[in-house]
């Protein structure tokens, strides 16, 4: 997109060429993104093309083309669709591989909600259909809206294009007056092979795989189109409700039959986990003869009553999971290992493969994890791929398990080319030539150049503005490489975007005639920085790339936080602790490898002792720690790469600087019409109605914070049989204290 001359500049005839080359590379742009849901242009960059594209041919009309980008109907949806936000999440599902996970599954359920192992538990069984999914909103049995998923929170208004849909009724007899219906828009095969034929035949673009030709129809914005393409809707969950469907998943699935939608006929009720895997084999075995694309099986609890005790996770429900079919599979060679160096520093060994198709799309990339992988070992030093080494020149079997990143399989050693070299992992950064060094126990190898490596300051810099994290339009990977280290101006540390602006005008005048800023585009691009100077507390954290918070975690943290200063003071607190856990941690690794390795045991004793030599964890740091190791999904690890993050005096100055440039947007308290909203809330003792877990999951979805420990700042404690120090500190404090009936009283439980 790079284009060196303002549009103030261009001459006739450069803006006529650059018009044609902006038409063709918008063209393939939106194919990408429609065609092959493989978009290639981060929508910054896109969009950026756009504007270039509307100023050129704002200043040329004459010079506009019949097939100009702006009158394009087929753009991308953030420009053509409202936004829609979902009453309710559209949560994905977790993954299960095995039938061991199945096992865990039935187990794990039966420990939260505190069942016997003999106890019935009954699960309903149904195909994954590999499609996209989509939410049908009902008032008074009237469609009124449909939106696809988007993130979750978000989608897009698809209205008009759903009613076009034969398996979607507009009009609904006998259902509660709102009804939300949730299922999977697909393509059958037989559809997709005609819709390619006709596609081919007239000139169209044709489509990589059933789900991505049911995506890229619904996703029309001339809803003609999508009516002219076949898409078939199952039915097989819903969202917000105005009263219950039934008392079973099976009961309410029978219910959106009787309401006029598809149910997959493959949908059993299991009483067992055996028999879950059973019907999984059975629904593997018709697979190929269904006629549509599934990628697994879904179970899910039957009983609507535990499904609501059970809840959800940040993303995922804890009475549902999918289990996969294995992966599919080709062989190729492999060309090339290249190493990228990411934010972290972690040195990632990269497959250059010879293009195959695996499952229908083209692969030519793979990880190759780590170098332990390559030389066909694994974390713990057991061996993988019966040992066998990974070589350039390899012929190798590559994966794909549902859209994440493909694999390696395998090595074909009687394809071996006789010259091919065991691989050396680099002992230097490529990018910086620091020592990249492996952390006891740890898998990866690292850059130790921390700042000083532009690879990891830029990776940094790109994942901070993401599309999950800041999001700045105009502002994109391309534009962050452009902005690094530049001399005029230079992007090189976070705080740096907010204050591009004030710094210097007259050296953004100069960048403009370089790198084909505009003015328009410039101020854009301000307006956009302008925009997120106000973020919301979780992308924040989410933004600053600490090892190990990602998404989900900031999401936790934040909630459990709700102020970045209360963070930052409660994380300081707790660091004593923190360094006593990791010198726990160690002394644990000492006694397990202390036959092993006499010398090497010597070696982490020592830092032990230098670390817990005459330490005396603090109680509020204890209690600070225990905090937040304590939320649901934070662990020890991630505590720890937290607490250093923090403890690091760079990156510490980087997060206080970037910190003066925001205004940091608390988290919505959920259900705050609670009494315990917004309350500090300690569990301890015996409960007998519940679990400790469940507890603890359902205090916060009313909106408390649930902590490990008594202090000033609880509000309420719930005290069970056999309560005891907690309990007599409370007393002391005059906290407000309930049994476990109070509380459920207190709740509206009882
Ligand atoms: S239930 C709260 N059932 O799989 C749980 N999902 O990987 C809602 N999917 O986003 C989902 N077939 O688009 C459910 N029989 C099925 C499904 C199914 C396909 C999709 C759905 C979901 C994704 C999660």
């Amino acid at each position: 997109m790079s284009k060196t001359t303002a549009v103030a500049d261009l001459t006739e005839e450069d803006a006529q060429q650059e018009l044609a080359r902006l038409a063709a590379e918008l063209l393939r742009a939106n194919q990408l993104y429609h065609a092959e849901d493989a978009p290639e242009l981060s929508d910054g960059d896109y969009d950026a093309l756009k504007r270039r594209n509307a100023e050129i041919e704002a200043r040329f009309p004459d010079l506009k083309r019949t097939d100009s980008p702006s009158e394009q109907v087929g753009a991308r949806p953030s420009d053509g669709f409202a936004k829609v936000s979902h009453a309710m999440r559209m949560m994905s599902l977790g993954n299960a591989f095995d039938d061991t996970d199945i096992v865990d599954f039935d187990r794990s359920i039966r420990k939260y909600l505190g069942l016997t192992g003999d106890a019935p538990l009954a699960f309903t069984a149904e195909p994954k259909i590999d499609g996209l999914s989509l939410s049908l909103r009902y008032e008074q049995g009237e469609l009124v809206q449909a939106a696809t998923r988007g993130d979750g929170e978000v989608g897009e208004n698809v209205t008009a294009n759903a009613r076009t849909v034969a398996d979607i009724p507009h009009r609904i007899a006998g259902a509660p007056d709102v009804l939300e219906v949730r299922g999977e828009v697909y393509m059958s095969h037989q559809d997709f092979e005609a819709l390619n034929t006709r596609q081919a035949e007239t000139g169209g673009k044709t489509f990589a795989n059933p789900r991505n030709a049911a995506a890229g129809s619904l996703r029309q914005l001339d809803s003609e189109i999508t009516r002219a393409r076949p898409l078939k809707f199952f039915a097989y969950a819903w969202g917000e409700l105005s009263a219950p469907l039934a008392e079973t998943q099976m009961g309410a699935i029978q219910r959106l039959k009787a309401f006029g939608f598809q149910i997959n006929a493959l949908t059993r009720l299991c009483a067992t986990p055996s028999q879950m895997l059973d019907h999984y084999r059975r629904i593997e075995a018709q697979r190929a003869t269904l006629g549509y694309d599934i990628d697994g099986v879904v179970y899910k609890v039957d009983d609507l009553g535990l499904q609501s005790r059970l809840g959800f996770r940040s993303t995922t429900p804890r009475w549902a999971i999918a289990h996969k079919f294995p992966a599919e599979l080709a062989w190729t060679r492999l060309e090339a290992i290249d190493i990228q160096v990411g934010r972290t520093g972690a040195l990632s060994p990269v497959a250059r493969l010879h293009p195959v198709t695996v499952g229908g799309v083209v692969v030519s990339n793979a990880t190759l994890h780590n170098e332990d992988y390559i030389a066909g070992r694994d974390a713990k030093g057991g061996v993988i791929r019966d040992g066998k080494d990974i070589r350039v020149g390899d012929w190798v079997q590559v994966y794909r398990a549902g859209d994440v990143i493909p694999k390696l399989a395998d090595v074909d050693l009687s394809k071996r080319p006789a010259d091919a070299q065991p691989y050396a992992f680099p002992t230097t950064c490529p990018e910086c030539g620091s020592d990249a060094t492996r952390e006891e126990g740890d898998a990866v190898r690292r850059c130790t150049g921390g700042l000083i490596c532009p690879a990891q300051a830029v990776e940094k810099l790109k994942h901070f503005v993401s599309r999950k994290a800041f999001d700045i339009e105009g502002l994109g990977a391309k534009q962050i490489e452009m902005f690094y280290g530049d001399p005029v101006l230079p992007i090189n540390t976070p705080a740096d975007i907010f204050t591009l602006q004030e710094r210097d005008t007259k050296a953004l005048a100069r960048l403009k005639n370089r790198d084909g800023w505009g003015d328009t585009s410039a101020n854009n691009l301000f307006e956009a920085i302008e925009d997120k100077r106000k973020i919301p507390f979780a992308r924040l954290l989410f933004a600053l790339g600490i090892r190990h918070v990602g998404e989900v975690g900031a999401k936790d943290l934040a909630l459990f936080y709700r102020d970045w200063d209360v963070m930052a003071a409660s994380i300081d607190t707790a660091r004593p602790a923190a360094l006593a856990q990791r010198a726990a941690d160690e002394a644990e690794e000492v006694e397990r490898i202390a036959a092993a390795d006499e010398g090497r045991r010597a070696k982490l004793k020592d830092a032990r002792d230098s670390v817990i030599a005459g330490r005396e964890v603090p109680a509020d740091a204890a209690s600070a720690w225990a905090d937040l190791i304590g939320i649901d999904g934070i662990g020890a690890t991630l505590g720890l790469s937290l607490s250093d993050a923090f403890a690091n005096a760079d990156e510490r100055a980087a997060f206080d600087t970037l910190r003066k440039h925001l205004e940091i947007v608390a988290p919505d308290a959920p259900a705050s019409d609670s009494p315990v909203a917004g309350k500090t809330v300690v569990f301890t003792g015996t409960l007998e109605k519940m679990t400790r877990a469940e507890a603890k999951a359902r205090a916060e979805a009313l909106g408390a914070k649930v902590s490990g420990s008594v202090s000033q700042k609880t509000d309420l404690l719930v005290a069970g049989p056999g309560a005891g120090s907690k309990a007599k500190k409370a007393a002391d404090l005059g906290i407000r204290t309930l049994d476990e009936d109070g509380w459920l009283q207190l709740i509206g439980d009882l």
